[in-house]
């Protein structure tokens, strides 16, 4: 539901163009009002309110208290360049665990990426028992090693090569099976993890099933998190090996504290940085892009 104060309301008409849902209207020489038979279309996007120069508008569940003061100066062109060409991914992580008030500040940051449909569908487990976080790396190489020895079988081995498609099949001959092996030499030989490379901090975004847009929204929680970690000093490494462990594990999701049913869309490594900074920022580029 949402109401108009009309003795707060300056008739400006920024609620009736910005709700997207189009629940404002000002009829000609009228007061501005929601429409009733608009109302439950609200995702609780916060729009109206957020534009409203007097408060005048409220909607359902929402209060102005929860709103945060705009900072004063949007980010130049400059800031965000040095944001993302200051980020690496970090792989050598100091041992000092991470203070939570830093890590909910990564939070609160990254909850006010885009999500499909509000209110958002990302859940985030954040992991800092050193010991769960040990379990990954030999549960990762385990699940691989299995995954490895499922596709030489005839059946499920053709089905399986069928599901994960041919580019992910070629990867796991030819770049994840050595890789593995390697990983498990060195945790062996030299007690090195290269799967959580002794980050401190595990995040991980995952949803309830049946979550509308669930992976999208996970997906870039996350990359918001990389982010605003990095603006606060810290190193991250988005880890595809722990998320597909994570989303194919159920019993693994269920001991870091993740609900069985869970689906599992991203994690994140998580630490103070050990490296001094990068001098250099690598060339990048996306493979193609074409102008129509
Ligand atoms: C979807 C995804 C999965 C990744 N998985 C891993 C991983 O399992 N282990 C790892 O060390 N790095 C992983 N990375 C980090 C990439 O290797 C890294 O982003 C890439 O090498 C580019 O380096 P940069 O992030 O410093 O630009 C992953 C990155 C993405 C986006
Ligand atoms: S909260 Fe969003 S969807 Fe709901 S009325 Fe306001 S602008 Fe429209
Ligand atoms: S944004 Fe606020 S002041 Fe402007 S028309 Fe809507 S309710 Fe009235």
């Amino acid at each position: 539901m949402q109401l108009v104060d009309q003795e707060k309301c300056l008739r400006c008409g920024a609620c009736v163009a910005i709700c997207p849902l189009r629940i404002y209207e000002k009829p000609e020489g009228d007061e501005v009002r929601a429409r009733p038979e608009r109302a439950w279309l609200c995702v609780r996007c916060g729009h109206c309110m957020g534009v409203c120069p007097t408060g005048a508008v409220a909607v359902d569940g929402l209060g102005y208290s929860q709103f945060m003061p705009l900072p004063e100066k949007p980010p130049t062109a400059e800031d965000f360049a040095r944001l993302v060409l200051t980020r690496r991914s970090i792989r050598h992580y100091r041992p000092d665990p991470v203070p939570r008030e830093l890590l909910e500040t990564v939070l609160e940051m990254a909850a006010q990426a885009p999500a499909g449909v509000p209110p958002t569908t990302v859940e985030v487990a954040v992991i800092t028992d050193r010991n769960r976080i040990a379990e990954l790396g030999p549960a990762v190489i385990h699940q691989i090693k299995q995954l490895r020895k499922a596709l030489r079988w005839p059946v499920v081995g053709w089905l399986l090569r069928r599901q994960l498609g041919p580019a992910l099949v070629a990867a796991m001959d030819r770049f994840i099976g050595p890789l593995t092996e390697m990983a498990e030499r060195l945790q062996r030989e030299e007690g090195l993890d290269m799967v959580t490379w002794g980050a401190p901090v595990v995040m991980v975004f995952h949803s309830a099933p049946a979550g509308f847009c669930a992976q999208e929204n996970c997906i870039i929680a996350a990359t918001y998190a990389m982010l605003a970690a990095h603006s606060l000093g810290l190193g991250t490494c988005w880890n595809g090996f722990v998320g597909a462990l994570l989303a194919h594990d159920r019993t693994m999701r269920e001991r870091m504290g993740i609900p069985g049913d869970h689906s599992v869309h991203a994690a994140l490594l998580t630490g103070y940085p050990a490296w001094p900074a990068y001098r250099r920022v690598p060339p990048r580029s996306f493979r193609a892009v074409r102008w129509t």
